[in-house]
């Protein structure tokens, strides 16, 4: 027999004779002559109640089924007389396919710390709360390829081994080979040169921009970079768009577009989920998202945000100067208290961003944004490119970059250069946003961050 998914159960229109479902039991209460059993199944939030009478096989049965096991029930779906549900499983017969030991088992009905749950990363989507995140996770993915689709971008997929560091910051990840059969690693480098895990697709994206006119890539991304912060892993998701003919008010116009798309797509299609979140880990949840659709985005230069950081009575750890790079104090202040709402902060002074962003005409400045969302911080990085080849080589001159590394690039340039940009945003923190989640670790199925390699 066909297995249903609790989901489409829950959600029937009328009874159905001969149901069969799978699930992992969730609680089970004996009663005179019967047993209520509640099931999940992942296919969303609700459990099933089961009701199956007893038979002396069934007693059997029951006997070793609890929390935690894996069982498959046939029964009839019938209209529930229980409040809440509309509708309930009659059991005909229940088969355990994988006991749990009740002494053992981890997740015993109650509330578990997240802390707790990291360290069983493994088991966790079991539970209510991750597994609407992970339910929430696949669902913000498929939001982004339809939020492209739609707008006719073409989906590029970039390499994750590379030999060039996009961000020029040092963090990356070496490749190496391992002698055959051995966990030595070969001496000489695999692909002739060193090669590294990429902490950006961009560099590749452009070069389709520059060919196919609106691109986007989404995959992981790695970064060896030591901040132990809820905000922080060593391999992230990242959604990176490009886009030709276009400059950064574009580019900023894009983000905002996309991340308003996919609060409404979230909102539509996973309700369940989030009214979990809105109810037990972020109260103010659903008025953070109908403020951020509800309101445009403030767009700041660096300039008159060091102006305000400056002029306002608050105390920072850092001190404010023109030119430093903006830290969490300071974002915050920015998007939470001064305009609580997303803040664009562009045109950030050229010393403390990477080669490849567009020269203004100050010649101090550079066309970069950055998108910087209460409670998340920078959600978005991206920038205008340099497509004039003379101050593009002047700017990878300054920086010590070898350029010979970079002719494929530069040919970009050289032929047919075009005004483009392009922004990444972390998928991870995206899901943060619309969870009201507050550690990134908890968005992330087996999360990578320094010193902790299980799973
Ligand atoms: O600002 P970043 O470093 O920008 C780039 O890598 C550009 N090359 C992107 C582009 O223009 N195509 O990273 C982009 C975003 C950040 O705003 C942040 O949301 C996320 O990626 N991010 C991280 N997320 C989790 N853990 C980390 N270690 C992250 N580093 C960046
Ligand atoms: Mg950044």
């Amino acid at each position: 027999m066909k297995r249903t998914k609790i989901k489409h159960a829950l959600n029937a229109q009328e009874p159905m004779a001969g149901i069969h479902v799978g699930g992992w039991v969730r609680t089970k209460r004996d009663n005179k002559g019967f047993s209520f059993v509640e099931i999940n199944d992942g296919s969303c939030l609700s459990n099933i109640q089961v009701v199956i009478d007893h038979t002396p096989e069934i007693v059997e049965t029951l006997a070793n089924v609890g929390t935690g096991a894996s069982v498959a029930i046939d029964g009839e779906l019938v209209e529930s007389p229980g409040k809440g549900q509309k509708w309930e499983i009659r059991g005909t017969s229940i088969k355990l396919l994988g006991g749990a030991d009740q002494e053992t088992f981890p997740l015993q009905k109650k509330r578990h710390s997240d802390e707790f749950l990291r360290g069983i990363a493994h088991l966790r989507p079991r539970t209510n709360k991750y597994g609407a995140i992970f339910r929430m996770r696949s669902e913000l993915a498929q939001a982004i390829h339809k939020f492209f689709a739609e707008k006719d971008f073409f989906y590029i997929h970039t390499p994750i081994i590379t030999g060039s560091d996009c961000e020029g910051a040092g963090e990356m990840f070496r490749v190496t080979s391992l002698e055959h059969g051995s966990q030595k690693p070969v001496e000489e480098d695999f692909f002739g040169k060193p090669s590294s895990l990429t902490v950006s697709g961009q560099l590749s994206a452009e070069m389709f921009a520059l060919s196919l006119g609106y691109v986007y890539t989404f995959g992981p991304t790695f970064r060896a970079e030591n901040s132990n912060t809820p905000r922080h892993v060593a391999e992230f998701w990242m959604v990176e768009p490009e886009i030709a003919f276009a400059d950064l008010a574009d580019d900023m116009d894009l983000g905002e577009e996309m991340i308003k798309y996919l609060i409404t797509h979230m909102l539509d299609h996973s309700a369940e989920d989030i009214e979990l979140f809105a109810k037990f880990v972020d109260k103010s949840l659903m008025g953070t998202l109908e403020n951020i659709l509800n309101n445009p985005f403030e767009r700041l230069p660096y300039t008159e945000a060091i102006r305000l950081l400056k002029k306002t009575k608050k105390k920072f750890e850092y001190p404010v100067e023109w030119g430093m790079d903006l830290q969490t104090e300071h974002e915050r202040f920015l998007c939470e208290e001064k305009f609580k709402k997303p803040v664009y902060v562009y045109d950030y002074p050229k010393t403390i961003k990477p080669f490849y962003m567009r020269m203004n005409d100050d010649n101090e400045t550079v066309a970069a944004m950055d998108c910087l969302v209460p409670r998340i911080g920078e959600l978005i990085g991206g920038s205008q490119r340099e497509e004039r080849m003379d101050v593009l080589l002047s700017r990878m001159d300054t920086l010590g970059l070898d350029k010979e590394e970079y002719w494929w690039y530069l040919d970009s340039r050289r032929y047919g250069s075009a005004p483009h940009a392009g922004f990444g945003m972390g998928f991870e923190r995206m899901l943060m946003l619309v969870s009201g989640i507050t550690n990134i670790r908890d968005v992330m199925p087996f999360p990578r961050t320094p010193k902790s390699l299980e799973f």
